[in-house]
């Protein structure tokens, strides 16, 4: 089973077993967790420190259970130790000092599902079971809305991974180019969706002052793993072959070199293969180069509409992205600086830049030279 089809329902076309093993995962206990889990969310009310390492030193498998475990009870089980990693950190408790039988365990779920050592945003959201077992750290509906936010996405960025695929060998003279780009578009429209659905229902600072601290970094056999917080949601697979390969900025750049580890290990695959490619609006740029601008052949034209039509898209996606993220981190309401994926607001403006100043690039390329008289005067 590739663990690629674990977070694409939407893959159904191509067969059932996504969805089914995606069902499996979310049905799985194999740790027999689910009663502690539901006590978890009054454990961290009350800050029951001592109960909630109890709690993780109950679930730790031993090391033939674990063995044994096939690869969907190993993400599971990854998911439920996750919740209490994320829990006892966020009352300051290092987990894996408090719990050392645990190191092993962490390291050899990591080991056999190719994956980082600890729980993921995937762990947290698409293998996590809904209604009455669904894992949560406070049990609030803003919390059970933020797993939704981020689990609506995933369908659509993994389909995204074949129109990006299908863009990065195409031409911008070739038909396809463009209906690899219109395809994307539809994908990537999910993640304005989610984010206008995380406005509406998610508070700037119920996400300050009770969710963020349960993403912090912990130690694994001194590694800091970061929590599984939505900015691991992989968006930069489709900035990859549209634009960041080459036309990024050092900043982004170690923000995915760091991010990646934490996706899939088929979409690693995707990030080795199309780093430092000729992205789209290179290609494109370079087309257009050798044209009259005012005599653009359709087919080029019609790339161009298109790549501008996704990246506006994005552009929409890390405006409206950045507005919520700028109340969660005001001065008034954060208690961190750095957001949970280790980057600071810097970041996300200097990519809504990047996004935007790529978009203008390919949308001016387009536009009709404006005559003379439609110029403003001179002062
Ligand atoms: C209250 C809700 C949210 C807040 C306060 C927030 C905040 C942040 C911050 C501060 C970053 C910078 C990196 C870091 O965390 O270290 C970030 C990155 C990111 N977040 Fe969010 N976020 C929220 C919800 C979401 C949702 C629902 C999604 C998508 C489903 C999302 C997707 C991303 C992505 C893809 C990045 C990487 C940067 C980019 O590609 O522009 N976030 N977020």
């Amino acid at each position: 089973m590739s663990l690629y089809q674990l977070v694409a329902p939407g893959l159904e076309l191509r067969g059932e077993e996504p969805r089914y093993r995606i069902a499996e995962i979310r049905a799985a206990d194999p740790l027999g967790a689910d009663a502690v889990l539901a006590a978890v969310p009054a454990m961290n009310a009350d800050a029951d420190v001592a109960a909630l390492t109890v709690a993780l030193r109950t679930l730790v498998p031993e090391p033939d259970l674990v063995a044994a475990l096939s690869v969907t009870d190993a993400l599971a089980a990854m998911r439920d130790l996750g919740i209490l990693l994320g829990s006892l950190k966020r009352h300051g408790i290092q987990p894996v000092a408090a719990v050392p039988e645990i190191l092993p365990v962490l390291e050899e779920l990591g080991r056999r599902t190719d994956m980082v050592p600890r729980d993921t945003v995937h762990h947290y959201t698409t293998w996590n079971p809904l209604g009455r077992r669904q894992r949560m750290y406070t049990g609030d509906t803003m919390e059970a809305n933020l797993q939704d936010a981020v689990r609506m996405v995933f369908p659509s960025l993994v389909a995204s991974l074949d129109t990006c695929a299908e863009l990065a060998r195409l031409e911008p003279y070739e038909p396809g180019f463009a209906l690899a780009l219109d395809r994307t578009a539809q994908h990537v429209q999910s993640m304005v969706d989610s984010i206008d659905f995380t406005v509406e229902n998610v508070s700037p600072v119920f996400f300050a002052q009770q969710m963020r601290s349960y993403f912090e970094e912990i130690d694994v056999a001194g590694v800091d793993y970061l929590g599984p917080a939505a900015a691991q949601v992989p968006l930069w697979l489709v900035d990859l072959t549209l634009w960041q390969s080459d036309r990024s900025n050092p900043a982004y750049d170690a923000f995915l070199e760091d991010s990646v580890q934490y996706s899939l290990p088929s979409w690693r695959d995707h990030f080795a293969a199309h780093r430092g490619g000729t992205s789209a609006v290179s290609k494109l740029s370079a087309a257009i180069s050798w044209e009259a601008a005012d005599r653009l052949p359709p087919q080029l034209a019609a790339s161009a509409a298109s790549l501008a039509h996704v990246l506006r898209i994005l552009k929409t996606f890390r405006a409206r992205h950045i507005t919520i993220a700028r109340k969660a981190y005001s001065e008034e309401v954060r208690q961190y600086e750095m957001g949970s994926g280790g980057a600071p607001i810097a970041l996300l403006r200097s990519v809504l830049d990047l996004t935007r100043d790529n978009e203008t690039l390919v949308r001016r390329s387009v536009e009709p030279p404006r005559s003379p008289a439609a110029r403003p005067p001179k002062p």
